[in-house]
């Protein structure tokens, strides 16, 4: 049975990853702030609802099994080769499933890739994925009989001169049934170059049983490239944000550089969005029709509504931004900012836990925390909220059409009522009614002729 079977990823994963030099087993090694093995459980998720993986760890299994708690594991103590790995897990995988041999170090794999292998399995009795490559050297090639027909693997180490000239390769991932496969792989031997149970020995197994293996191909080839260091892990990511862009791109996003953008998690565009240089987004990042991000943001998790616009150098962090907002530059906010229509915050202007109204402006120089600011209210250049008392945070309720002058140290917790004024330079401690003028810098005293000391 395949045609309805259920899909059973198997995700090879026991190598330590030595020249990776880190303390991580190399799959929990990131691409795009998420690691490799969650890339490669992504791809597999999207073949069919209720999926468990099941996963061959080695180095840092425990590790790995904390990172991944919904997936299934079996741990290889010893790595005796990808054959060896299979082997060993067989017993988890259910009788009537379509095994999906995957690596949780070729994390750029897509699904409708992984769905080519699989419907060539249910075509055929097996699946296997194959690319040609300029430069085959290491890898395992695709020895083809007179009629083209895939007869077996040869790997690289093992090859004949003439079968190193097969530019054909595998690059390990397959399909076919747990009963097959687990035949199989109890038949290995490992009396081969490497003394290793080679997995691709049951390509030649399936073909002596009448088994035809039916080759499927990825779109491109970064699919199916491994990360053995970290040149190749920065190389993925490179690939994968490229990836990313021309995704943007194709949803009418205008990227000034497509190659000077990351994307660390989801951002999702409406229509007419640009996108200047240098600019990172992270978590969850939602972009309203025609917004604006100029270069060197940095905004994680947070909604920013249509017309609105980013100026340049701007952090954004767990903040909703209405439409035809102004930020920047040089702003920064933090947790719990949300800015209402039409208001502006402007440069080295930091807001954290505050909301503020709709046509309300924060132009320069101030700290917000902890406020709630109503509608077309001025705050004034070089304002602080003093919130924190050294133990705990309080509020500041800023009412409509207030006008706080500049240098203004507000303690917490106050209240400024609608229309009330503040004058420049004031520490205000208590409420201020409505419509009142509150005050509380000292007089002005002049001296008249005023001479300088000489200079001596
Ligand atoms: C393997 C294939 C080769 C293919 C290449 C593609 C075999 C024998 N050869 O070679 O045909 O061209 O991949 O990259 O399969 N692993 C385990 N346990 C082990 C050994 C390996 O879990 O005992 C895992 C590794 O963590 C890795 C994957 O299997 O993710 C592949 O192992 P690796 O040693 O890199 O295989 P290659 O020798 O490159
Ligand atoms: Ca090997």
């Amino acid at each position: 049975m395949v045609g309805n079977s259920p899909i059973q990823p198997l995700i090879l994963a026991a190598g330590k990853g030595t020249r990776m030099k880190s303390d991580l087993p190399k799959i929990l090694l990131e691409i795009a702030g998420k690691p490799m093995l969650g890339h490669v459980l992504d791809a597999a998720s999207q073949l069919a609802s209720d999926l468990t993986s099941i996963v061959v760890t080695g180095f840092g299994s425990d590790q790995i099994q904390k990172a991944f708690p919904n997936c299934a594991f079996v741990a290889q103590t010893e790595q005796l080769g990808t054959g060896h790995a299979v082997q060993i897990a067989t017993d988890k995988l259910p009788e009537d499933s379509l095994v999906l041999v995957l690596y949780g170090d070729v994390p750029l794999i897509r699904a409708a890739t992984l769905e080519a292998v699989i419907d060539a399995a249910v075509s055929s009795g097996f699946g296997l994925l194959t690319t040609h490559l300029e430069d085959p050297a290491g890898y395992g090639r695709i020895v083809r009989d007179a009629d083209g027909k895939v007869a077996f693997i040869v790997e690289h180490k093992d090859a004949s001169p003439d079968q190193h000239k097969i530019t054909e390769v595998n690059t390990g991932i397959l399909a076919t049934s747990a009963s097959n496969i687990t035949r199989w792989v109890h038949q290995l031997s490992n009396n081969n170059a490497q003394g290793e149970y080679y997995l691709t020995d049951i390509i030649a197994m399936a073909v002596a049983e009448g088994v035809s293996v039916k080759t499927a191909h990825p779109s491109d080839q970064c699919e199916v490239l491994g990360a053995n260091d970290r040149i190749q892990l920065a190389e993925l990511e490179r690939f994968y944000q490229n990836r990313l862009a021309k995704d943007l791109m194709a949803a009418g996003v205008t990227l000034m550089d497509p190659s000077r953008i990351d994307i660390r998690g989801s951002l999702s565009v409406g229509t007419g969005v640009e996108i200047d240089v240098n600019s990172i987004f992270e978590g969850q990042v939602t972009l309203g029709d025609n917004v604006c991000i100029e270069a060197n943001c940095i905004i994680r998790n947070a909604h920013i509504g249509d017309g609105s616009q980013i100026k340049a150098f701007t952090h954004i962090e767990g903040a909703t931004i209405a439409n035809n907002v102004t930020v920047g530059p040089y702003a920064r906010l933090r947790e719990g900012s949300e800015l209402a229509h039409s208001s502006k915050v402007g440069n080295f202007v930091e807001i954290k836990k505050t909301k503020l109204g709709e046509g309300s402006k924060i132009n320069h120089l101030s700290y917000v925390g902890d406020s709630v600011i109503g509608k077309n209210t001025n705050i004034g250049a070089g304002t602080i909220t003093c919130n924190y008392d050294g133990v705990n945070k309080h509020q500041t309720i800023i009412g409509n059409s207030v006008f706080v002058g500049s240098n203004t140290a507000i303690v917490a917790p106050v209240k400024l009522a609608d229309g009330s004024t503040i004058g420049a330079g004031s520490t205000i401690t208590k409420d201020v009614d409505k419509e009142t003028l509150a005050l509380t810098r000292s007089k002005q005293s002049q001296i008249k002729n005023w001479k300088r000391p000489p200079k001596k």
